[in-house]
């Protein structure tokens, strides 16, 4: 079965990088061609919801220079892309903590997302300035401003609307959450490569993709109920 949303916690462009022997950020330029690698092999696989953690609340720690040429990349990637959303019927959308982001990054996010709304093929999410405690923790808070109302809870999470993920991917050999998804990976399968996202093309999306193919999800029920 092919799953509905996919969800990547894309890891190691630096190690990546300084394997070769090369600033980190080269490991980063390299990894916006796995993005449109895998964007495309998920078009092609029919996946509905491709979702990328590009960028993490607790990033903006990172040295300054770093943080200036990630933004950079991703003002450039939304720029370079918008032809392939449009050919490939993508529609795109960043989700966040958007204040903390530049002026005239949240315009380019805004064009792009305006464009492609009406765009009926794979939704591709951008996860930027994110952390699945902040998503919460703002959720919680406008929950209680709308007075408690009934209802579901999730309906106030930035990914309201969108399926929970079916499949996690984190590529670089780490095992763990590291603050994305926390609410909504209640039922996630997990998938752990020790390939670095430079390296993480179509061959590899698609051995991830038979390796959930052969789980068994049962949701908290017994394997004879399903
Ligand atoms: C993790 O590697 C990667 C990131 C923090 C950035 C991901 C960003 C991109 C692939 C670039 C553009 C993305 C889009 C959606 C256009 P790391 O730096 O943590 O690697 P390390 O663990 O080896 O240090």
């Amino acid at each position: 079965m092919i799953p509905k949303h996919v969800a990547i916690i894309m890891d190691g462009n630096g190690r990546w990088a300084r394997m070769r022997g090369k600033e980190r950020v080269y490991g980063h330029y390299e990894g916006t061609e796995s993005v449109r690698a895998c964007s495309e092999f998920a078009v092609e696989a029919g996946i509905q919801y491709l979702s990328l953690f590009a960028f993490s609340e607790e990033n903006w720690a990172r040295p300054e220079a770093e943080v200036a040429e990630l933004m950079h990349l991703m003002a450039k990637s939304i720029l370079n892309e918008r032809p392939t959303f449009r050919k490939n019927n993508i529609r795109f959308l960043v989700i966040g903590n958007r204040s903390r982001l530049s002026e005239a990054l949240n315009r380019d996010i805004d064009e792009a997302m305006e464009e492609t709304a009406g765009n009926t093929g794979l939704t591709l999410i951008v996860f930027l300035s994110y952390s699945g405690r902040w998503d919460i923790e703002q959720a919680a808070e406008r929950f209680a401003a709308a007075g408690a109302p009934q209802g579901r809870f999730s309906d106030f999470l930035a990914t309201s609307g969108i399926p929970d993920p079916d499949l996690l991917i984190r590529t670089s050999g780490e095992k763990r959450i590291s603050n994305f998804l926390l609410w909504q990976c209640a039922y996630t399968e997990f998938y752990f490569t020790p390939a670095f996202w430079p390296d993480f093309r179509k061959t590899e999306f698609r051995q991830a993709l038979d390796d959930f193919a052969s789980r068994q999800r049962r949701f908290g029920k017994t394997g004879e109920q399903i």
